[in-house]
């Protein structure tokens, strides 16, 4: 009886076992061709996919908030946006550092930097090479297809930098900065330049906003500047500006310019190349302000709330992905091509990441060198905010959101209020004219407008 059994379930193994095997396989076909004939889709179907595209975005990494962005709903859909032209390049480069498909990543330290740079320059190439690539390059608008020539140049050398410090204002400081203002700006824009530097920008020893939560009293820390900038092009401006900017450097010692052409879509390189700046020079400096010159920034309530931030009791940990600004999730990449914000779906595809707009953003100096660390691994984009977005996602990190970060303005007729600029931390956007009388009027309101609180979630839904 025994043996009899046993016979049976040798049958059944010798049979049985060829049969599942043969159907695993014959599912996994299926899938495979699944996915080749996605990625071979007719231009017809191609519209469908692109209707689609604006419900998913591909995460890197795993994500701490697992509500956004959206997760892909099958395990193939990683190659839902393979034929946009940045999803592609960087596709090879994510594959690469993913944890769950190379799980020994981490033993090749030593040669890494080169390492990750060959990475780069050979996804670009394999991507660049398909004929399919070139045909839709030449139907990108001009500005675009500059960008695409150059997204793998990033190595442009400083014209003009503050010698060896960290930024204008190191005078006599009794311990580490706290904060570092990061001022986009151009050639051209002086008296923006101007109009910080006597405001919201001065350096040394700043008093923060006197609070009830310290018992009345003010706080303070010590702050440094820089300016960050590219070149005009001087045959389009017809005058060469730059032996200005030598003498406001010598003067100021606040001035980092870089050799590439100051455009938009360059704008991305001041961001890489300040945080390699930073990493060399300011390693101390607590908080980074990085932001426009067109913006006005309440700096004594910014002290507060940073050394607030410094006195939290997990502090160590959470500064270490700590950004702080006006967030904006599932945002949808911009498809109208006379906007100056333009992103084609043939470039890319998907949602952009949650991202902190660029008006004015705070981090931390730790992330900001772990931003530098990532931003080898991550191809440039034409839209500056979104690649900091982009980082910080592959940094399995979330900015948070604050509504005194006004990069829209105050909401309907909050601005008359008595106190309202004591309410805020930055707002958007404002003339060097209207910088210089805010800074003067919230000085003159300080007595009495000195125990409102920032604005909260409540405001914003006003
Ligand atoms: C996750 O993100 C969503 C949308 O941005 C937000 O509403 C939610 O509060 C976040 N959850 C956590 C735990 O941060
Ligand atoms: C960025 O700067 C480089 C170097 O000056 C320039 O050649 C390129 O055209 C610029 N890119 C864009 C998109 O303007
Ligand atoms: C911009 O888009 C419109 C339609 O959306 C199209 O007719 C036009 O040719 C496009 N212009 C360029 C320069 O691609
Ligand atoms: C950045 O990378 C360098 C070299 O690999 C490493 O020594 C350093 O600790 C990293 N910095 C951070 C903040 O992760
Ligand atoms: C300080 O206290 C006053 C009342 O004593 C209150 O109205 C105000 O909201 C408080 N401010 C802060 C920032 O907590």
């Amino acid at each position: 009886m025994a043996r009899c059994h046993c016979r049976w379930r040798n049958v059944f193994i010798c049979v049985c076992t060829p049969c599942i095997f043969l159907a695993l396989l014959l599912a996994y076909v299926t899938v495979v061709l699944c996915i080749s004939m996605k990625g071979t889709a007719t231009p017809g179907a191609q519209g469908q996919v692109s209707t689609l595209s604006v419900t998913h975005f591909v995460a890197a990494g795993l994500l701490r908030n697992r509500t956004f962005p959206p997760v892909p709903k099958t395990f193939w859909a990683l190659q839902l946006y393979g034929d946009a032209f940045w999803n592609q390049v960087q596709l090879t480069i994510d594959r690469h550092f993913n944890p769950i498909l190379h799980p020994n990543i981490k033993k090749k330290k030593n040669e890494e930097k080169n390492f990750q740079e060959s990475l780069m320059r050979q996804s670009f190439a394999e991507v660049i090479d398909l004929d399919s690539t070139r045909r839709k390059l030449d139907q990108l608008p001009q500005q675009m297809q500059l960008f695409m020539s150059h997204m793998q140049q990033r190595d442009y050398p400083a014209l003009i930098q503050p010698d060896g410090v960290c930024g204008a204002g190191a005078k006599d400081e009794e311990e580490h900065p706290l904060l570092l203002m990061a001022i986009k700006t151009t050639e051209l824009n002086f008296k923006n330049r101007q109009a910080i530097r006597q405001t919201w920008g001065q350096t040394g020893w700043v008093a923060g906003q006197k609070r009830n939560s310290s018992g009345g009293k003010e706080g303070g820390g010590y702050v440094r500047r820089v300016f960050l900038l590219g070149k005009e092009n001087p045959e389009e401006l017809g005058v060469d500006v730059s032996e200005l900017l030598h003498i406001e450097s010598q003067h100021y010692g606040d001035i980092l310019q870089w050799d590439f052409e100051d455009t938009f879509f360059n704008l991305t390189l001041k961001d890489v190349l300040f945080w390699r700046w930073f990493s060399r020079f300011c390693g101390q400096s607590r908080f980074v302000f990085k932001g426009d010159d067109d913006v006005f920034v309440n700096t004594p309530n910014m002290i507060t709330y940073l050394q607030d931030q410094l006195k939290k009791p997990q502090a160590r940990n959470t500064l270490k992905d700590f950004m702080v600004g006006d967030v904006i999730g599932a945002a949808v990449p911009n498809r109208f091509n006379n906007s100056k914000y333009f992103v084609p779906d043939t470039f890319y595809k998907g949602l952009y990441p949650t991202y902190a707009g660029g008006g004015g953003v705070v981090y931390s100096g730790l992330l900001t060198k772990r931003l530098h660390n990532m931003s080898k691994r991550v191809h440039l984009f034409p839209i500056d905010d979104v690649y900091v977005g982009m980082c910080m996602i592959r940094l399995n990190a979330l900015p948070v959101h604050h509504p005194a970060f006004l990069t829209f303005d105050f909401p309907g007729k909050e601005e008359e209020k008595p106190c309202s600029y004591h309410t805020i931390l930055l707002v958007h956007k404002r003339s060097p004219k209207q910088i210089i009388r805010l800074w003067a009027h919230i000085k003159e309101t300080q007595t009495q407008c000195w125990d409102v609180p920032l604005r909260n979630k409540h405001q914003t839904k006003q």
